[in-house]
């Protein structure tokens, strides 16, 4: 992966973990504030946006501290990274829970969110999206031997999925044609997983680019994707009006094009 790996991302990426780290102090940032952080080199010219994440989800975005520092790193923030370089602006990352990312747009307190967020037609009254960057489909997580491989086969489960999440409505969807299936809402991709590894719930829904990477790491789990309906995949959320979507689109095409975007494919999701 470090082939992949330009000296310019790598300019960039310092660049953030400079942001990322002055964004734990706590107390600054804030969509509108435009002050550099303590201990960041003051780059008056440059204006400052606010990520906000759920860094929940590799490897889109999760919290990287095998360099002995807490990092939030992923497919969605090199993308950002490239598009920010591109644009000229610096960003400060935000992690929250995913239930909390459109309203935090909505009020103010982030310019856009990458979260592995799926423009579905219910958002788009809340929020404005870019193009989609990467598609996924759902997925039934459970453990090994489970072999539990469409929705019918849920029935008289426990089922977890994250709260706010496009998984949940699916399953709340099904539920209603599906028999006892009873449906179990969680803040954090992680806490799903400990459930169902302790037998507290019997199935997950989790898109496959990321139950994938769990799997790997929990071999006592397996994932079977499944058919999805509807919109799939992830875009940039904005708030409603935001003078940057078209921008950000530009930025995405043009690394759709010039084969950037499949580097950071390769990078994240072919390891
Ligand atoms: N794509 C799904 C959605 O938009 C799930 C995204 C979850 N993202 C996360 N960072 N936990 O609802």
């Amino acid at each position: 992966m470090k082939k992949f790996k330009t000296i310019m991302t790598m300019a960039v990426t310092s660049l953030f973990t400079v942001a990322v780290l002055a964004g734990c102090g706590g107390g600054q940032g804030g969509a509108d504030q435009q002050q550099p952080a303590q201990g960041q080199q003051p780059t008056a010219e440059k204006k400052k946006l606010i990520l906000a994440t759920s860094a929940d989800y590799p490897p889109y975005e999760y919290h990287d501290t095998s360099s002995g520092k807490d990092e939030i790193v992923g497919f969605d923030i090199d993308i950002a990274n490239y598009i920010a370089n591109e644009l000229g602006f610096e960003f400060e990352v935000k992690d929250m829970d995913f239930n909390g990312l459109l309203p935090a747009l909505q009020a103010g307190r982030a310019d856009f969110v990458m979260a592995g967020m799926t423009p579905k037609p219910e958002r788009l009254q809340n929020a404005d999206f870019s193009v989609i960057y990467y598609d996924a489909k759902n997925s039934i997580v459970a453990k090994k031997g489970s072999n539990l491989t469409k929705w019918e086969d849920l029935a008289g489960k426990k089922v977890a999925v994250q709260l706010g999440s496009i998984q949940e409505g699916d399953a709340k969807e099904m539920a209603k044609t599906v028999q006892g299936m009873e449906i179990k809402s969680l803040n954090k991709i992680g806490e799903i997983i400990q459930e169902l590894k302790s037998g507290r719930v019997d199935a997950a829904i989790i898109e496959d680019t990321v139950a994938k990477g769990y799997t790997q790491s929990n071999p006592d789990i397996e994932f079977n994707t499944i058919p999805s309906e509807g919109p799939s995949g992830s875009a940039v959320a904005f708030p409603k009006g935001s003078k940057y979507v078209e921008d950000f689109n530009k930025v995405i095409k043009k690394m759709q094009e010039n084969g950037e975007l499949e580097k950071l494919v390769k990078k994240w999701f072919e390891k």
